[in-house]
């Protein structure tokens, strides 16, 4: 009896002691939630949208409750993307398959980068503000704390925006618009005054019913929900093997060598390419090419014929080839240059010929350095390069006529008659100098 009522107590003791426990927790949690209404408004109303607040995924699930006053909040976890994987497994590991991934990786392999201000790098508001993609490695993650940038741990949050991280705003291309625009992917502009995205507007603004087809970027590039993003051409236009036709096999040649892949003087691969290789920068064998392209053909194939979409898709490689040729007559002046020792080899870059990714930074070195050594004819042909190369090409596969004339093709041919011009009067300059 008495070993009974003890064993009562002892219940209604631990009962009791749970529940102030509870409320604790509860009041804990409230905490969070109570001083950032005041604190930060706007963030708060948005995790009160999300599917998160409705099931009990709360302040601390992501950011620990180590922090509790406004002194300590330099305890609160910044949530890497394995938090999320806690939850959202296939996400992330269809994520981790796929280009996005290589983000933050192949920004640092780039020797440019280095020599560009940090704030555009790590400070996350230039090539970092759209790079911050790729799950980081621990060396990442250090390297960006010891210079003092503790933030952008997250690539999930790149569609799907905190602290919403609504599933509706990541299936809107509007959510691809802030990273593919611009110089030299301006696959945003591309595709909204395509055929393909006058349809998707149309159809947001009730001219078009519900079930009419306007394929967004989603629909081609991240079909059925898959986080796994890669296309057979890349965003270098290069792959292997080489073209069967001499010409462009010389052209793409060029175009390796001045990518700094292949040694100009001896055409052996370089440690460049094992760095190209490593982030999957461009297709090495056929397979891997044809395999990215039937899977593209197929998603056409929904909504048009085979042969239709198969000749769109072809002329877009033979437009790439064309666009080569010019390429590669710009590289060999310039090339000739620095031959004749008309420019000098900069230090930073590999060989005594000239070097795309050195983007913009033609003097080979930090950004407050050797200023006077730019080199501007290899400016114009960076500017030929990355911008509308990218646009001659980029904007077949992106049904957009006059990105693919205007803005890609015709302006490649206005900068390689700058080039010729410069030429000249280098050469003319330097003769007469002598
Ligand atoms: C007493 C008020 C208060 C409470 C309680 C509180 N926070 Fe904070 N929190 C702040 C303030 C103030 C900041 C700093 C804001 C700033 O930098 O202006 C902050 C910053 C943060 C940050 C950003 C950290 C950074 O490095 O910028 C996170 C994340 C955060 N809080 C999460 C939480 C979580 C999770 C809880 C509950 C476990 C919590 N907060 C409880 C006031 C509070
Ligand atoms: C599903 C996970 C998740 C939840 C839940 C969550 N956060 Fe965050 N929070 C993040 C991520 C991811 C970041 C971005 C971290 C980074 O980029 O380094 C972040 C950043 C922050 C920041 C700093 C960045 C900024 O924009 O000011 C604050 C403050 C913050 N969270 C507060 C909160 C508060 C308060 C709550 C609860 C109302 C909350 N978080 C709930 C994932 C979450
Ligand atoms: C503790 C588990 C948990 C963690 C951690 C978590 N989530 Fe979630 N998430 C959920 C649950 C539960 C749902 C709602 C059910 C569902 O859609 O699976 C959800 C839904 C979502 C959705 C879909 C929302 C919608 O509109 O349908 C997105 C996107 C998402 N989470 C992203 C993230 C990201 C990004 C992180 C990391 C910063 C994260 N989640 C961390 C549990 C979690
Ligand atoms: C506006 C956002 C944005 C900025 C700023 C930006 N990038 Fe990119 N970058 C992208 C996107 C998007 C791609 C993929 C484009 C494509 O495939 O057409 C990309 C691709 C690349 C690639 C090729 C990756 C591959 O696997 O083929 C390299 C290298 C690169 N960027 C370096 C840089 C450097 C260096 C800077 C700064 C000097 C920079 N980026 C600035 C968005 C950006
Ligand atoms: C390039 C943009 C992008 C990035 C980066 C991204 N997502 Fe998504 N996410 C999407 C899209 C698009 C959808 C909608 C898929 C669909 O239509 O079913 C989605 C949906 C989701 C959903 C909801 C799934 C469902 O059907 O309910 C979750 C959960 C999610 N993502 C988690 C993540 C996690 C975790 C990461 C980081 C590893 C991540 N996402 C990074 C674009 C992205
Ligand atoms: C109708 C399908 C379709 C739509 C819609 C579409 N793309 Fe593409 N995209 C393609 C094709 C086809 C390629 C070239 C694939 C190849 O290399 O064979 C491509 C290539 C790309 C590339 C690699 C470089 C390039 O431009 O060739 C990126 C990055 C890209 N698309 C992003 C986007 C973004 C962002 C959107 C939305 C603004 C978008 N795409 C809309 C079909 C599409
Ligand atoms: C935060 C910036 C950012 C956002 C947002 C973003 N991307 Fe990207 N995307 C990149 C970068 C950076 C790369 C190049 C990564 C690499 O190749 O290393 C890239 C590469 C790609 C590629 C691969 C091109 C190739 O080389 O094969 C495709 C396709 C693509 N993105 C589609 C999308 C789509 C679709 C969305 C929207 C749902 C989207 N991206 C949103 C930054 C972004
Ligand atoms: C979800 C359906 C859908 C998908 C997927 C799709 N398209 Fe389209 N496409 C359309 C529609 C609808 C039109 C408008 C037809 C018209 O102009 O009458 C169109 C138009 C075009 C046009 C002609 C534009 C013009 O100026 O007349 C081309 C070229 C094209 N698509 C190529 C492609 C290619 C290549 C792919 C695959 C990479 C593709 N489409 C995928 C629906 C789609």
């Amino acid at each position: 009896m008495k070993g009974e009522s003890m064993n009562r107590t002892t219940r209604i003791l631990l009962l009791g002691a749970a529940l102030v426990l509870l409320m604790a927790a509860a009041a804990w949690a409230n905490d969070c939630i109570e001083c950032h209404e005041k604190e930060t408004p706007g963030m708060v109303a948005d995790w009160r949208i999300s599917e998160h607040s409705k099931n009990d995924v709360d302040c601390e699930t992501c950011h620990g409750d180590k922090h509790s006053t406004a002194e300590d909040f330099l305890l609160a976890v910044l949530p890497d993307e394995h938090v999320c994987a806690e939850c959202h497994e296939e996400q992330f590991d269809s994520f981790t398959h796929g280009k996005h991934n290589h983000g933050w990786t192949v920004l640092n392999a780039i020797p440019a980068t280095h020599w560009a201000p940090d704030e555009l790098i790590e400070g996350g508001r230039g090539c970092g503000g759209c790079h911050n993609m790729g799950v980081r490695s621990e060396a990442q993650k250090a390297e960006q704390f010891e210079k003092g940038y503790r933030y952008q741990t997250n690539s999930c949050d790149e569609c799907h925006t905190r602290h919403t991280f609504s599933k509706k705003e990541a299936q809107n291309p509007r959510a691809c618009q802030q990273c593919h625009m611009g110089y030299d992917h301006p696959q945003w502009e591309m595709w909204s005054s395509s055929k393909h995205g006058e349809r998707w507007f149309a159809q947001q603004e009730g001219s078009l019913p519900e079930g009419a087809s306007a394929p967004t970027c989603q629909h081609c590039h991240l079909p059925d929900g898959t986080h796994q993003n890669k296309t057979a051409w890349g965003f270098l236009g290069v792959r292997l093997p080489l073209p069967e036709d001499p010409q462009a096999a010389a052209d793409r040649v060029t175009i390796l060598k001045a990518l700094g892949v292949l040694n100009p003087e001896t055409g052996e691969p370089t440690a460049i390419l094992d760095a190209v290789k490593a982030v999957d920068m461009a297709r090495l064998d056929q397979a891997s090419w044809e395999t990215e392209r039937n899977k593209m053909l197929e998603t056409c194939t929904e909504c048009h014929s085979r042969a239709y979409a198969q000749q769109q898709l072809e002329l877009g490689d033979a437009i790439l080839t064309k666009a080569d040729r010019l390429m590669a007559e710009a590289i060999e002046i310039v090339a000739g240059l620095y031959r004749d020792g008309i420019i000098q080899k900069p230090d930073g870059y590999p060989f005594n010929y000239p070097f795309i990714l050195s983007l913009m930074h033609t003097n080979g070195a930090n950004w407050d350095q050797d200023l006077d050594k730019l080199s501007y004819i290899d400016q114009v042909m960076l500017r030929m390069f990355f911008k509308h190369r990218m646009r001659a090409y980029q904007a077949f596969f992106h049904v957009n006529p006059d990105y693919a004339y205007w803005y890609g093709w015709n302006m490649m041919t206005e900068d390689l008659g700058e080039i010729v011009e410069l030429d000249r009067s280098m050469r003319a300059r330097h003769a007469a100098d002598k």
